[in-house]
């Protein structure tokens, strides 16, 4: 049922952009639609109560959509769950469609800025500009220790062709690389792939066989988390580089660890870690960090770590902040929304689909 005017949306785990953009385009394009209170801290069991009196409420990646919280935030009267990215694993389906909660989420906005993203870490891993940088910085001009490989007659392996795979095979034909994919489900068939793209699809392990260069878009799920484990590190060629800009889990990152010590894996660049939910997005430079794992990650010169920007563009955030309001406009306004997760006395995931983390 569309709320009474003035609609409130509370905002929680809020940064400076998401004011910044949410702002900025209800002002631009929905001038009447809500108003918004923002909330830096995330959404929990002890912060759901800010939420009183508001009909909706808007979330991210690390904040508590449980069973308790959801019934705390109807309790009180929230009625619509918006996030504001993609994945939707930390929300209670079943019981918000229980209690007739409208839950919508932004499922793509800007493929272009992650498959962008993972080139900006494959060549700063492979030229190593990150200690180039830092060399010159104190007047060492030396180049011993920065050699890198040309990429063109490189083979690029991608892991998953969906939006941001196919994104990056893009970018990777015009470097000339030879391109493999492995997708069980691909939306193309072999014929587009090797005439749009010049790629070809082979088997996980051919894949990890023949490429100097592994970047994982696959979506976690039960079936590919640790995809790269200690069995599928042992079949890459030696010295191969490998990226995740999609999923921490996808990596078992002990086995990389093991890989990178003993020289296997020649490199490693992650936007996103396994443990992520206890760091990233929050500064802990005061702190110390307990996770030796993560520590152990950025002890190796031929490891990046960066903490889940890949989507970080301008063009990305306005994307998602008209998403969301668009999504709360169709809530509002009774229409059919093509992002909603829960529909009439049923959940809208498909069957076997299973949800996943993050943005
Ligand atoms: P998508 O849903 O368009 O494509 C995923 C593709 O992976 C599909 O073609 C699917 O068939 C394939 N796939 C599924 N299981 C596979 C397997 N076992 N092996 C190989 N391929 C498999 O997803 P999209 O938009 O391309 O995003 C990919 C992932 O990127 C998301 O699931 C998300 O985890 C991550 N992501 C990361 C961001 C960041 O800021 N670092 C931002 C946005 C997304």
């Amino acid at each position: 049922m569309p709320p009474s005017t003035p609609l409130k949306l509370a905002v929680f785990s809020a940064k400076s952009y998401d004011k910044t953009y949410l702002d900025s385009v209800l002002t631009a394009q929905y001038p009447s639609l809500c108003e918004i209170s923002y909330h830096p801290f995330p959404l929990s069991l002890e912060t759901a109560p800010l939420a009183a009196e508001h009909r909706a409420i808007c979330a991210f990646v690390n904040d508590t959509l449980d069973a308790p919280v959801i019934r705390a935030l109807h309790a009180t009267g929230t009625r619509a769950l918006l996030l504001r990215c993609a994945g939707y694993n930390n929300v209670d389906l079943s019981t918000a469609e229980e209690l007739g909660l409208f839950v919508a989420n932004v499922p793509s906005y800007s493929p272009e800025a992650v498959a962008e993203f993972t080139i900006a870490l494959l060549q700063t891993l492979n030229r190593n500009t990150h200690r180039a940088y830092n060399r010159v910085r104190e007047g060492n001009f030396n180049l011993e220790g920065l050699m890198g490989q040309t990429l063109h007659g490189k083979t690029v392996g991608i892991v998953g062709t969906g939006r941001i795979g196919l994104a990056l095979a893009r970018i990777v034909r015009g470097f000339g690389c030879r391109l493999l994919a492995s997708d069980p489900k691909p939306g193309l068939s072999e014929e587009e792939f090797a005439r749009e793209y010049g790629g070809q699809f082979v088997d996980l392990k051919t894949l990890l066989g023949q490429s100097d260069i592994v970047s994982l878009h696959c979506p976690l799920t039960r079936g590919t988390r640790h995809i790269i484990d200690t069995e599928n590190l042992g079949y890459m060629k030696k010295g191969a580089l490998l990226v995740n800009t999609s999923r921490g889990p996808l990596i078992n990152t002990k086995a990389a660890i093991e890989a990178l010590k003993s020289g296997t894996l020649g490199g490693l660049a992650l936007d996103v870690y396994e443990e992520e939910g206890a760091y990233f997005y929050n500064d802990h430079s005061h702190e110390i960090i307990h996770d030796d794992t993560l520590m152990r990650l950025m002890t190796f010169p031929n490891v990046l770590v960066c903490g889940h920007q890949a989507f970080f563009t301008r063009e990305a955030l306005t994307e998602i902040a008209g998403t969301t309001l668009a999504n709360l406009q169709d809530w509002v306004e009774g229409r059919h929304c093509a992002n909603s997760l829960v529909r009439e006395g049923h959940l809208a995931v498909a069957d076997g689909k299973e949800p996943v983390r993050g943005i």
